[in-house]
């Protein structure tokens, strides 16, 4: 897994180096007013430079050597990066507006700018009522969207996917460089290609997994290329979905493992949440109460697991003493089974999953 080392400009001018394995996450609970919590400062912090490393040892060494740079050559390695990202910044078009599409449509207005992105869909009032609240642009059709932007997002449901793509042969044709990128679940790379096999050269597809909690900029995503992607290529959808959530990069043979747990895993998620609202309403607590109660605790827990890097078998054990009333509702959990409960729904839905992508 990634681990990236990061910059930090703090409102006094004073840069702050560390590595995160989400820095936007630790940006914003610093800005959050935890203050002081990543930095020496309770002054507000932006992310001026980021690196990523193949992992956290890496991304230390990687540290103590910046770290080590003059104030001028730390000055000029973020201004490269500036640079750099701003040749990065393509223009997006998305094709379908839907549920997904829409939220990582308001995810690349905040990441790139509305000016960057362009929509379209089946209903013209939908893409018009979203651009409207956005500030992008509506394509008159797909081709046209297509025939604006270098990376091309494809949002629309699987069943419907091969229409929508064979019908832009031609747009593409004549703009060998546009990069496409699937959203659709179960849809392989090389299902896409063949369905472009018509073209006289073999175009650059990438394919992505979001979840719904992309929509809050909090979401779980996954990326993975064909052969012939380019570093390039990854690092500008990279920024297209800065603010959708965290970015995986995955080999195909992962994603449907990948769909299992993170795609699907909301739905995991919400009856838990549900249920121990219940329980909350069973011991006495207003339901409304209960369930932002119950809520905010799963979020929190989710938080110290990735902020740790605790086992959340460790995290388990702080909460439990001995003979108290956590261990008690642990060994409840434990004679229903649940954690084999919970792997058993991910098997299931890889299953599922794998038995969808033959189709
Ligand atoms: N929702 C999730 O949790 C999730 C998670 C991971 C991946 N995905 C993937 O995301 C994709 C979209 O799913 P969704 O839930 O966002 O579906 P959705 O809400 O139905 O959105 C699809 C949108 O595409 C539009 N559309 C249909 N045909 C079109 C065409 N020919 N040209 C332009 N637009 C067209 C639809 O318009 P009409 O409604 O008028 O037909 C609809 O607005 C799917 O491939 C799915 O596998 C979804």
């Amino acid at each position: 897994m990634a681990y990236w080392v990061y910059i930090l400009r703090c409102a006094d001018d004073t840069l702050y180096t560390g590595t995160a394995a989400d820095v936007d996450r630790r940006a914003a609970v610093h800005n959050r007013g935890k203050g002081a919590k990543y930095t020496r400062s309770r002054l507000p912090v932006e992310v001026v430079y980021r690196e990523s490393c193949p992992d956290k040892g890496a991304a230390l060494r990687r540290e103590y050597a910046i770290k080590r740079l003059r104030r001028r050559d730390k000055l000029a390695l973020i201004s490269y990066f500036q640079g750099k990202l701003g040749s990065m910044l393509k223009k997006a078009a998305f094709i379908g507006a839907g549920n997904m599409g829409g939220a990582l449509i308001q995810a690349a207005c905040q990441a790139i700018g509305p000016e960057q992105v362009v929509i379209t869909d089946h209903s013209h009032t939908k893409a018009e009522t979203l651009a409207q609240e956005l500030g992008c642009t509506v394509a008159v059709d797909n081709r046209d969207a297509l025939s604006q932007a270098e990376y091309v997002f494809l949002c629309v449901k699987p069943q419907v996917m091969e229409g929508v793509v064979k019908d832009l042969v031609p747009a593409l044709a004549s703009k060998p460089d546009t990069v496409l990128v699937t959203i659709a679940a179960g849809i392989q790379i090389a299902t896409l290609r063949g369905w472009l096999s018509e073209l006289p050269f073999s175009p650059t597809i990438l394919r992505i997994m979001p979840n719904t909690p992309a929509s809050i900029g909090m979401g779980m995503l996954a990326l993975t290329g064909g052969p012939e992607v380019q570093e390039a290529h990854y690092q500008a959808v990279e920024a297209i979905l800065a603010k959708a959530g965290r970015v995986e990069r995955l080999t195909e043979a992962q994603i449907d493992a990948f769909s299992a747990v993170a795609g699907c895993g909301p739905a995991f998620v919400y009856p838990f949440i549900e249920a121990l609202a219940d329980g909350g309403v069973k011991v006495g607590l207003p339901r409304q109460q209960a369930m932002v109660y119950a809520a905010q605790m799963v979020l929190g827990s989710a938080a110290l697991v990735l902020e740790s890097g605790k086992h959340p078998g460790q995290l388990k054990d702080e909460v439990c003493s001995p003979g108290g009333s956590t261990i008690a509702g642990v060994a409840a959990l434990e004679a229903r089974a649940f954690r084999s409960a919970v792997i058993e729904a991910v098997e299931a839905a890889y299953r599922r999953t794998v038995e969808l992508g033959k189709v």
